[in-house]
């Protein structure tokens, strides 16, 4: 690791503990991104920074707080998911594998439905692409569809396409979703569990409501009992 690249980070040691440096200076050091660029957000358990690769694309850089991570609810989301059994409910072990988690929720994810490419993780940092690029695309909360029958329907499909690669979000609502070009990119898949989660369908249900709600606001109605039904159809061929 050369000084150089440590020399970058060192205006963040008042924000993160010594770990997560060390962290961001590996992955810069393999080259996911040079520099952080801007805050983005922050989060309830994580801050979002804007970044610039070497070869000039932009990525997001999610960094979990070890300090600060709500570790108990993570692990209430994470205990029945099938994919991570028999994790224990120690904190770092938790927000590490809650990262993990995320990344290969993209990785599925991202063969059927719009969603930010993951590009690498370790511990409690995971990289993805910027959906925006430089100007990160709004959340849909902030940019209200243009066309809300054309967005709904790239939504339910987006929805269906991922129970149909074994997933529900179970966090998605007006803020996990963003409106780039009008067209629905999912984000925020750490809580994202199997079709096979004991809670699925609770969660499958929950986002719908939310969705249901959101447009509801904005004075368009969506045949929710039907999104739901043929969700259905595509959670059954799992069991
Ligand atoms: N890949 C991305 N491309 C563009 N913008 C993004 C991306 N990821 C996150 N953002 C922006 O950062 C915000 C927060 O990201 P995200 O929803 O993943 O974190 P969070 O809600 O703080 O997560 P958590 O609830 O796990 O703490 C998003 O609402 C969005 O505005
Ligand atoms: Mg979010």
């Amino acid at each position: 690791m050369t000084n150089v690249s440590k020399e970058k980070f060192k205006i963040y040691k008042n924000v993160f503990d010594e770990f997560t440096l060390q962290t961001l200076f590996k992955l810069s050091v393999q080259e996911h991104f040079d520099e952080l660029l801007s805050p983005v957000k922050i989060g309830k358990e994580s801050n979002i920074f804007l970044a610039e690769t070497k070869s000039e694309d932009f990525v997001i850089v999610k960094i979990y707080r070890l300090q600060s991570c709500n570790f108990n609810k993570m692990y209430s989301y994470i205990k029945s998911d099938p994919r991570f059994m028999n994790l224990k409910n120690q904190r770092r072990q938790v927000i590490f594998k809650w990262v993990q988690r995320e990344f290969r929720n993209l990785l599925t994810s991202r063969e059927k439905v719009s969603v930010p490419t993951p590009i690498a993780f370790a511990n409690n940092v995971i990289v993805m692409e910027s959906i925006g690029g430089n100007i990160p695309a709004p959340q849909l909360k902030d940019a209200v569809p243009t066309d809300m029958k054309a967005f709904s329907d790239k939504l339910f499909i987006c929805m269906k396409d991922l129970c149909s690669l074994g997933l529900v979000h179970a966090d998605l609502s007006e803020f996990n979703i963003l409106n780039y070009n009008e067209r629905p990119y999912f984000i925020d898949f750490s809580q994202s569990t199997s079709v096979k989660d004991g809670n699925a369908l609770e969660y499958l249900k929950r986002d719908l409501h939310n969705i249901d709600h959101f447009f509801q606001k904005k004075g368009f109605k969506i045949d929710s009992e039907r999104w739901l039904s043929e969700m259905k159809k595509e959670i059954i061929k799992y069991h």
